[in-house]
């Protein structure tokens, strides 16, 4: 396999990113829920990162902070992840997730959610929101997952929705 480099995302990547997500997700992807839930906050630059080979960007994670239940308390919700279809199977997916992951760990971020496919998530230690009383709007349960970061932290429970913004208190 060429060479894989995994490095933060930067703003000069942004239209290689958006290249990439319309033609994983296809160009409606904005109407997803995630999307919606990622409409109150930007991505966290620290947590955002590119898979390159040969210097090409061929995949890419992010990270948005979200509010969970009545009392908003803070999350994140990890997505959109994305990598070329013809490079799939690689590990570079897997790649993304744990530079992503040790990120929010080492930033202090005690929960991550996200939605997508069980049978790729779960792998990667991701068990159901629903077990910890988690949900999202117009999602199965079935797709919405969650991981905790630090163990002493219980998870919040009830609805994410999309975060006020409040820049002084993102990482
Ligand atoms: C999901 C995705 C990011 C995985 O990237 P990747 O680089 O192919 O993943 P990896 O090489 O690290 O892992 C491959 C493994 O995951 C499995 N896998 C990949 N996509 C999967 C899916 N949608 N469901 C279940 N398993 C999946 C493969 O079968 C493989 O398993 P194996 O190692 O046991 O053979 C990529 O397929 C993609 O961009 N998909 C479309 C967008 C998407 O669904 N993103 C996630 C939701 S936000």
């Amino acid at each position: 396999m060429r060479s894989l480099q995994i490095s933060p995302l930067e703003f000069s990547d942004r239209p290689a990113v958006e290249a990439l997500l319309d033609l994983v997700f296809g160009p409606d992807r904005r109407g997803k829920s995630s999307y919606r839930l990622r409409a109150g906050s930007p991505p966290c630059p620290a947590l955002s990162f590119a898979a390159r080979m040969d210097g090409r960007l061929v995949g890419s994670v992010q990270q948005t902070p979200v509010a969970v239940g009545e009392e908003g308390a803070r999350a994140l919700l990890l997505g959109p992840l994305a990598v070329e279809p013809e490079l799939r199977g690689r590990g570079v997916g897997r790649a993304l997730m744990r530079r992503t992951l040790d990120a929010a760990r080492a930033a202090g971020w005690p929960h991550v959610f996200l939605i997508g496919e069980r049978d790729y998530y779960a792998p990667l230690g991701f068990g159901p929101a629903e077990a910890v009383g988690v949900s999202v709007a117009g999602e199965p349960a079935a797709r919405v997952h969650h991981m905790t970061l630090a163990p002493d932290s219980p998870a919040p429970r009830g609805e994410l929705r999309p975060r006020q913004p409040d820049p002084a208190r993102q990482r």
